[in-house]
């Protein structure tokens, strides 16, 4: 090939590369492109939620993290990131300053205890982001610090459990100085720990029952199971366990069948009575059905679309309630006591058919 004929092709490939180049660049969006376009488009309209979630303690706990993941999605137009602070208030702290610098639309906060939020939610305020509150309280001193907290009366279902162990004895007909209650609190400051002890507390002075011990079980089997140990190793006529939360039951269960006590509602017969808290767990429903839980207060964890929907109002210029309660069960598998009386209301209580 001579020299002349080689520039000519050398120039015409070259040409042609730069036609093809320049086909691609300004040819039509392919499916991949355009994905992707509206994929950046769409994410700037996603609304960014940061939610700082206790840890994963509990049955209750992951149902209710479960709720929020699942209400929380893409396709629902949100970006939730989330974080699980491991039952420590300093990680939650941490996490809310990453939200905020972040510059979240919400933060959600699911507070491990009530106290030592002041600074780090007035730091969110300074942001100017919206900060909603769900389960348990936070102790603040400008209720402005946050725009609505969405969760259960704690103390009133300790007040319902007492009051159907109050009503289920005087069925039975045992005298209120032969009751002898130990309390497997949960996390202590946690407004669930706080509520169901006054509720506990309260009944026991009304009622003349012996409390012979409170005792911290941190909301989980492991702990349940090693308190409860060391109390029966301690006191040798405990016949009611008022446990904060069904894991702390199933762990109060192994500890007294362990130590070769029989659990159930008989107590006359020397069996120990355990109740608890929570109705989330299939395990936790097939024990109150078998008499081994004799009253479960049930505690919903099914947050995710409620705090949606305060989401939602604000996002249309409403103003959420300040505080929204969730209605709330009791269960057993008993069936002497079908429904309880307090405050002039009646609840009536969900017998588990066997
Ligand atoms: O604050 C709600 C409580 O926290 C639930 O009853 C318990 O199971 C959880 O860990």
């Amino acid at each position: 090939m001579s020299k002349k004929i080689l520039i000519i092709v050398l120039t015409i490939s070259l040409v042609m590369m730069m036609a093809g180049c320049s086909l691609i660049e300004s040819g039509p969006v392919s499916s991949f492109d355009m994905e992707s376009e509206s994929e950046t488009e769409s994410e700037e309209d996603l609304i960014v939620v940061g939610f700082s979630q206790v840890g994963a303690e509990s049955d209750w706990r992951k149902a209710n993290t479960e709720s929020m993941l699942s209400t929380f999605t893409k396709e629902k137009g949100y970006e939730l990131i989330y974080e699980d602070a491991q039952q420590k208030q300093q990680n939650q702290i941490t996490a809310i300053r990453t939200f905020i610098q972040r510059e979240v639309d919400y933060i959600v906060l699911a507070p491990v205890t009530e106290d030592g939020w002041d600074t780090v939610l007035s730091e969110a305020k300074e942001a100017q982001i919206p900060v909603i509150i769900v389960d348990r309280m936070v102790n603040v001193e400008d209720p402005e610090l946050f725009e609505c907290w969405v969760g259960s009366d704690f103390e009133l279902e300790g007040r319902k459990v007492c009051e159907w162990i109050r009503a289920y004895l005087e069925y039975k007909e045992i005298p209120a100085e032969e009751v002898n209650i130990v309390d497997i609190q949960g996390t202590l400051g946690a407004s669930s720990q706080i509520g169901r002890t006054r509720g506990l507390k309260d009944a026991v002075r009304a009622n003349g029952w012996n409390l012979l011990e409170e005792a911290a079980g941190e909301y989980t089997q492991a702990k349940g199971r090693e308190v409860t140990s060391r109390l029966l190793r301690k006191y040798d006529n405990i016949n009611v366990v008022y446990c904060e939360n069904d894991n702390e039951a199933f762990g109060a269960i192994e500890a007294i069948e362990a130590s070769g006590r029989r659990v159930g509602s008989n107590i006359s017969r020397g069996q120990i009575m355990v109740v608890s808290f929570d109705g989330v767990s299939d395990q936790a429903i097939e024990y109150a059905r078998k008499g081994k839980i004799s009253c479960i207060g049930e505690c919903n964890p099914l947050h995710g679309p409620r705090v949606e929907k305060i989401i939602r109002d604000l996002e249309e210029g409403r103003t959420p309630d300040k505080y929204e309660y969730v209605d709330e069960n009791v269960f057993s598998g008993d069936i002497s006591i079908t429904s309880i009386n307090l405050d002039e209301t009646v609840y009536t209580v969900t017998i588990l058919g066997k």
